[in-house]
């Protein structure tokens, strides 16, 4: 019988997941089907009672469910509990689990251009939900320093406290972090800073960055941000949010199949996709 996937969050057209795993169903034979579903905050606890009683093999879940449907559901593993976000539920035997493989999915992404984190010097950009699962994943491989510079210095510093692995982290504002830029092995911009429409703003200006050090934005529309032109510009290696994003959804289709796809059908897929969109 066809399995059931989806994912749930509000507004969710502009999803890119339902292509890209759909498309990953039809190559390995598997047979499921994967719908994204529209879900209000206060219907959130219906619909994932609705999808356990279906049968549902898994879903994802977004903006702005992360952190509201843990108390939804069976368990949580170790790492979505400390980050207090799921992206990824599993139905294991009538159970169903949610897990992040947000951050995961950036460390699996910038795997290929900064092999290892230990003994590294990061800045984090942001003090939102994603630049929680980011910290927190990052904050377990042992890095030299972890910084996160924030708008609200004060919700970096909260970040920083709750956060149970043990590493040396400062809490910033753009304009210390502006100046200590060359401090850093690797920055991470994790704001909505620069994201289309409002292609030309950018958190600060990168004065004094390390030639060589790697710069990431999470964001993949537009592919290039101003923060990546300016840093590709003063010498450094960039990457942008589309690594992110695909292998959060292969972590996730690997979870629910038992298989670890093809990742670069899966990012030609959402270029595609985007592509084809006017914004
Ligand atoms: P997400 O889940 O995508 O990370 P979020 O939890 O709403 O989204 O977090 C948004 C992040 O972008 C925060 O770090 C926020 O800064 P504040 O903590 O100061 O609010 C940052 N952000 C959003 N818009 C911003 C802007 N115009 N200027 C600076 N920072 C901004």
């Amino acid at each position: 019988m066809k399995k059931l996937f989806a994912v749930l969050g509000d507004p969710i057209g502009h999803s890119m997941s339902p292509v890209m795993h759909n498309d990953l169903f039809s190559f390995y034979n598997i047979d499921g089907v994967y719908l994204p579903f529209q879900v209000k905050d206060e219907d959130l606890y219906d619909a994932v009672k609705g999808l356990k009683a279906l049968g549902v093999g898994g879903f994802n879940v977004t903006v702005p469910h992360k952190s509201k449907i843990l108390p939804f559901l069976d368990g949580i593993d170790e790492l979505a509990a400390n980050i207090g976000a799921v992206n990824t539920v599993v139905n294991e035997n009538g159970q169903l689990m949610g897990y992040n493989t947000d951050g995961p999915g950036f460390l699996k992404g910038l795997n290929p251009i900064l092999p290892k984190i230990a003994g590294q010097k990061v800045l984090i950009i942001g003090a939102g939900g994603a630049a929680r699962a980011i910290y927190f994943t990052l904050a377990k491989e042992n890095p030299d320093t972890l910084d996160i510079a924030n708008r609200t210095v004060e919700k970096a510093r909260e970040l920083i406290k709750d956060c149970p692995y043990s590493v040396s982290s400062r809490a910033y504002s753009f304009e210390e972090a502006s100046e200590s830029l060359g401090e850093y092995d690797l920055v991470v911009q994790t704001t909505v800073i620069g994201m289309s429409p409002k292609i030309d703003e950018q958190p600060f200006v990168l004065n004094n960055l390390r030639k060589q050090a790697v710069f990431c934005d999470i964001i993949y529309n537009p592919l290039e941000t101003k923060f990546l032109k300016e840093a590709e510009q003063k010498g450094a290696i960039i990457q942008n949010g589309l690594d992110m994003f695909v292998y959060q959804g292969a972590l996730a289709f690997e979870k629910w199949t038992g298989i670890f796809p093809d990742v670069e059908r899966m990012r030609d897929n959402v270029l595609k996709q985007l592509g084809g969109r006017t914004c």
